[in-house]
């Protein structure tokens, strides 16, 4: 049975803390995220406006509005993208090229691994630090199509202004088989694609961290704090009961609980929900035992 022991950095294991992501990740990350979501609104209110402009208005100073937003956000958006790239040349080893083009067996295996699990295959999936084999696989296809919206965006630019230094490095719409319509259909056609993959990219996440700021646990509490009426804050207004509440209702769900001691700083509350029907048919009491780390019997899967 896949999974019956628990990984590092789950209670009732070693536990260590790994600095994974620097700051320039994150800040890239959630410019990124950021402003594809404004760029797919305007974009997509530019492609089929739903406000119309002022009866009498001489110049429509909606649509001129949301295009300067669009465009504006569309440059944060390239340079958001470029520090990323910079970064996988730069970046600690979690962030650069090599984590992610696939270029030894073991990579190519992990990735293998990760879609057993993605297809229910395989019960747990398989540890690892920073992204994934599989994701890491996915996100090049991503930046191809980052790559894509940037250039046709400023292909578009460059043919909306017409004049200036967008118009003379982009200027070269005619080169296009089909011309600007075809750079237009593909820079729309790109916005779903990058709509389909939030959605993914959240689904994907059925992980929950909770991340707070107790200041630390000492050594071998943690799982203390799922006991009911056990209370560690200050504040005692409460019944002690949430956590232990917690864990009951994600257990009754075929789930485990658990959490992981940041020493100095907090602890961190995973919760894990099974995706298939196999993996919550797995005994809950099982799942928690391994996930605290104590013996389970293993059996053929
Ligand atoms: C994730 C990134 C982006 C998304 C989702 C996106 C989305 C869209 C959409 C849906 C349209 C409407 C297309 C149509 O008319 O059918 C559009 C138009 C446009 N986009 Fe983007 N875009 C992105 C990035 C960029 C970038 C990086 C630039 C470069 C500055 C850019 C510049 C433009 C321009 C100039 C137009 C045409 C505006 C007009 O017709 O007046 N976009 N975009």
């Amino acid at each position: 049975m896949p999974g019956s022991t628990p990984e590092p950095g789950e209670s009732g294991g070693a536990t260590a803390s790994v600095y994974v992501w620097e700051l320039p990740v994150r800040i890239a990350h959630w410019l990124i995220v950021l402003s594809i979501g404004v760029l797919a609104a305007t974009g997509l209110f530019m492609h089929a406006p739903f406000v119309a402009p002022p009866p009498g208005e001489a110049t429509p100073s909606i649509m001129a509005t949301v295009r300067f937003i669009h465009e504006l956000v569309g440059v944060l958006f390239s340079i958001s993208v470029g520090v990323r790239l910079y970064w996988a040349f730069a970046g600690n080893e979690y962030a650069h090229w090599r984590a992610i083009v696939p270029r030894s067996r073991r990579q190519w295996r992990g990735a293998g691994e990760m879609l057993r699990f993605y297809t229910f295959r395989r019960s747990k999936p398989p540890p690892s630090l920073g992204h994934n084999p599989l994701a890491s696989l996915f996100y090049l296809i991503v930046y191809a199509g980052f790559a894509g919206q940037i250039v046709t965006g400023f292909l578009l630019f460059g043919w909306v202004l017409s004049t200036g230094p967008v118009a003379f490095l982009f200027g070269w719409v005619s080169l296009v088989p089909g011309g600007i319509q075809t750079v237009r259909l593909l820079h729309y056609l790109l916005t779903f694609a990058f709509l389909g993959f939030a959605i993914h990219h959240i689904y994907s996440s059925v992980l929950i961290d909770v991340e707070d700021e107790c200041g630390g646990l000492p050594q071998g509490e943690a799982e203390d704090l799922f006991l009911p009426f056990e209370q560690r804050a200050k504040d005692r207004t409460g019944l002690g009961l949430g956590l232990a509440i917690a864990r009951q209702s994600v257990e009754t769900n075929g789930g485990v609980i658990r959490t992981r001691n940041l020493p100095g700083k907090g602890c961190v509350f995973t919760i894990d929900l099974p995706l298939s029907r196999r993996e919550s048919s797995l005994g809950t009491g099982e799942r928690t035992a391994a996930a605290r780390g104590e013996p389970v019997p293993t059996s053929a899967s």
